[in-house]
């Protein structure tokens, strides 16, 4: 089939990762999670004791690390100098401090540059919060994937029962929310809806449903050839 890329932007937990993989999977395309990309400067700079709130000092050790994302087994493997850090960058210290870092502008276009050589081949389905808007403006298929924050909120409290990641579900509210105003009133490329991006509210609906809603997107777009 004739290869494409497909942008998947949205807020935390509305199944972003989850169904970009499967849809990459249908397709034979490869998927790139940007969200590592960002999650692995932020594990740098604490592994480092970098001053977060130093921009200069942060940009120096994005621009100084090699971020390499490997297709695994069990979804995408993120390596930092050779290292793998894929669980290391789920922690919560990371995710809460992962926003603040993503919205540097030195960081974002290091990365952004990363990301956009990474499509360059076509046959790449990439998430994140800018795919749509800046890293592939040219996507031939935008979805913005969203949920209600209640809804995301139980998704990933779901997850973390019986991991040491475990917290309420009024506590995983409340992180979601901030994380989502955080992404949404930066500066520099905030979360925003593209404008030729297929809104997609994933509230009521299952991941089978979501998968298949995209994959009629790309018949639509590719004129009808087999998905
Ligand atoms: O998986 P989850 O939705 O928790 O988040 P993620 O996709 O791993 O992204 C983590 C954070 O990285 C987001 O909350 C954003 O602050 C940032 N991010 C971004 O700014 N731009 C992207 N393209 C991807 C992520
Ligand atoms: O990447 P993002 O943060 O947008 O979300 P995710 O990590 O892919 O999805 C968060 C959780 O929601 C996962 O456990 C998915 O299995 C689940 N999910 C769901 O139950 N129903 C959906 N329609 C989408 C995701």
């Amino acid at each position: 089939m004739t290869k494409f890329n497909i942008a998947i932007d949205g807020p935390a937990g509305a199944g972003k990762s989850t169904i970009a993989r499967k849809v990459a999977g249908e397709l034979g395309f490869v998927y790139v999670d940007t969200g590592a990309m960002y999650r692995a400067v932020t594990w740098k700079v604490l592994q480092d004791g970098v001053n977060p709130l130093d921009t200069e000092a942060v940009a120096r050790t994005a621009a100084g690390m090699k971020i390499e994302l490997v297709p695994g087994p069990d979804g995408q493997l993120v390596f930092v100098d050779g290292r793998d850090v894929s669980s290391d960058i789920r922690t919560k210290l990371v995710t809460d401090r992962v926003s603040q870092i993503a919205a540097i502008a030195e960081v974002r276009k290091l990365l952004v540059d990363k990301q956009k050589q990474m499509a360059a081949s076509k046959g790449i389905v990439m998430d994140g919060r800018d795919i749509g808007t800046h890293v592939l403006p040219d996507a031939e298929v935008k979805v913005f994937l969203t949920a209600s924050v209640r809804k995301r909120a139980e998704r990933r409290f779901q997850e973390v029962q019986g991991t040491a990641m475990a917290t309420t579900l009024e506590e995983m509210e409340k992180d979601i929310a901030r994380r989502d105003m955080l992404d949404e009133g930066r500066e520099v490329s905030p979360l925003v809806q593209a404008a030729d991006a297929v809104m997609l509210d994933s509230t009521d609906l299952t991941i089978p449903e979501v998968v298949e809603s995209i994959l009629e997107m790309c018949r639509m777009r590719t004129g009808g050839e087999r998905a």
